[in-house]
This record gives structure tokens, C-alpha cells and sequence, in this order.
């Protein structure tokens, strides 16, 4: 038992200084709980308010897609390069060392497949699963104008209302159906919308016309998934032209990891998002990185025996 005796009152109060209350950095979060914002500043960086997700959930509704057939191998080495990893349980799982400590931002929706209608969604993960994995955010489809648009829509806010017992925050994610347009005008409607029925942040596209203005209308932080693969200058440009007119960072995949030289683009991507380099700079970066590994004698694609050390 502690001497009572020997205890002292404080006497350094400070009392003409205000107590400090914080302004959270990221946009439209402020007024949540204190593990909702906790787990938001490990998916975002809260120096830069950005953040380079690496997405590798394709293989719900796809399969293993060219880059994804070992994320053993594929994925593990550019992890230490990633601010969060967009995944589902199952890889999660099975291939990700828990050691990673980066934060998982875990697909919760799913329930169909490249071979029939994508927007057929239902919630696929439960609550208590996405705790026991330590998410750091769920993920969650929805298909605005698709066909099953408003199933999707009710996963969406089923998830949120989950996440609010337990402080986990939830990404909607804009899917788009190929009958539809990735304007600014169906964009913002579309963003708009996942966030005023409660998502913390949205992910959506890119597009050349107008994305100042589908940042501006949505009251949570945006990212850009990078969509199919493009030549590295191009994901470069546009993941700089996202962040450049508002965009939180990206959620990338196929540019990153079918990439010829995975570990140069995922750096290359990180200098764009974190420290404003240009698009021709950042593919300098990746040039540089590719044939340093090549002079190396290296192989460009990855392999499991020389995987860096996960921090
Ligand atoms: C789709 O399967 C997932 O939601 C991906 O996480 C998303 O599309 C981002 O990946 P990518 O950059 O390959 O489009």
C-alpha cells in the first residue's frame, strides 16, 4: 500500500493557460468517438493527412487476378511501404504476417462474382470478426444506380450502425457498374450519397472533368482507387492530379502490383501522396529504383526469400 504520507499535491495547474482541445485532422471527423478518430489516424498519416493504401481484395469477386496469385509473394514484400492494406479475412488470414502492424482496412462486403451481377452484394463479414482481426476501418461496396442499389446501400449503413458500438469507421466504396459513366456529376452523387448515410470516408475514381468539385461536395475524406493498369507516368499523373484537387491519398492495386517493379512503384506512388512530388520526378523515383534492382541482377518480381523485414 502506498505511504499517504508521501504523497503531494499538485501544485503546477497552470491556471491562466486554457486547456488544449484539438481540432482532428481529417476532414468532417471531428465529431467522432475517440477509437473511431484513433483508428482513422493509423489508416491516414496525420502529418501529411494522406494515405497510400495497398488493395489487394480483388480476389473476392475475381479470383486470382494476374499479380494476386501468391499474395504470399506478390503482396508481403511491399507491405513495409503501405500505410494501410485494403484485404479481406481471408488473405488476411491465410498470407499476412500479423506482425505487419500496418492498419487493415477489411473488405465486409461480397456475395458474388465476375460471372454474374457485381452489384448482388451482402454483408460477408459479422461485427465481431472484423474486431478480432483489429481492423482499423471496414470496407463496403455500393452500387449507386446499379441494380441491386438499394441491398447495397443497407449493407452499407448495416456496417456503419455496427461500427458505431465498437468505434471501427467504415469505407463506402463507389462501385461502378460498366453500364454506368465515371463522371463528376455520377461520382458526386454518388460519393455524396455513401457519406451522408454515414461512411467516414469513400473511395471513388479519378476523372479529368470536374473532381475539384466531387471533393468539395463530400464531407469526408476521399481516396481514388487506381483502376486498371496504366504505364507508370500515367497512374503517377493521376494519382498526383487526385491529390493535387483534394483527394486523402489513394487506394491502390493493379498499378502497384502488376507493375513491372512493384516495390519502385509503391516508393514512386508514396512520393507523389506524402511529399507533392511531380508525376515526371516520382517516375524518375521509379526508374531509378527499377534499375538499381536490375543492375542488382535481381529479379523484379518479388520473392518470399528476400522479403523486408516488416516493420
Ligand atoms: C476492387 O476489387 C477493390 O475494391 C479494389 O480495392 C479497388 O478497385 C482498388 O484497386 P485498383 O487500384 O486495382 O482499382
Amino acid at each position: 500500500m502506498p505511504d499517504v504520507d508521501e504523497v503531494n499535491d499538485g501544485k503546477n495547474f497552470r491556471i491562466n493557460l486554457p486547456a488544449k482541445s484539438n481540432v482532428f485532422f481529417l476532414k468532417g471527423s471531428n465529431s467522432l468517438d475517440w477509437g473511431m478518430k484513433n483508428r482513422l489516424a493509423r489508416v491516414f498519416n496525420p502529418i501529411t493527412g494522406r494515405t497510400v493504401m495497398l488493395a489487394f481484395d480483388h480476389g473476392y469477386f475475381q479470383g486470382p487476378t494476374t499479380g494476386l496469385e501468391r499474395i504470399d509473394l506478390n503482396i508481403v514484400p511491399l507491405i513495409p511501404y503501405a500505410d494501410a492494406l485494403m484485404t479481406t479475412r481471408g488473405a488476411l488470414r491465410s498470407s499476412i504476417p500479423a506482425e505487419s502492424n500496418k492498419a487493415v482496412v477489411l473488405r465486409c462486403s461480397g456475395g458474388q462474382s465476375i460471372l454474374k451481377e457485381l452489384s448482388n452484394e451482402l454483408v460477408a463479414v459479422a461485427i465481431e470478426d472484423a474486431i478480432r482481426v483489429n481492423a482499423a476501418a471496414m470496407a463496403v461496396q455500393v452500387y449507386i444506380g446499379g441494380q441491386h442499389e438499394h441491398q447495397s446501400i443497407r449493407n452499407l449503413v448495416s456496417l456503419i450502425d455496427a461500427g458505431y458500438h465498437y468505434g471501427i469507421p467504415t469505407l463506402g466504396v463507389t462501385g461502378v457498374g460498366k453500364e454506368l459513366v465515371r463522371d463528376a456529376k455520377y461520382l458526386g452523387l454518388a460519393t455524396r450519397i455513401a457519406a451522408e448515410l454515414g461512411a467516414h470516408f469513400v473511395k471513388t475514381y479519378f476523372c479529368e472533368k470536374g473532381f475539384e468539385r466531387v471533393v468539395a461536395g463530400c464531407p469526408v475524406p476521399l481516396v481514388v482507387a487506381g483502376g486498371k493498369k496504366l504505364p507508370e507516368l500515367d497512374a503517377l499523373t493521376m494519382a498526383y492530379k487526385a491529390v493535387d484537387q483534394g483527394a486523402a491519398g489513394v487506394d491502390m492495386g493493379r498499378n502497384i502490383f502488376q507493375s513491372e517493379a512493384p516495390v519502385a512503384m509503391i516508393k514512386a506512388v508514396r512520393s507523389v501522396v506524402h511529399q507533392d512530388e511531380t508525376p515526371e520526378r516520382a517516375f524518375e523515383l521509379y526508374r531509378s529504383l527499377k534499375n538499381e534492382r536490375h543492375s542488382a541482377g535481381e529479379d523484379l518480381h518479388l520473392s518470399a526469400s528476400r522479403t523486408p523485414k516488416v516493420q
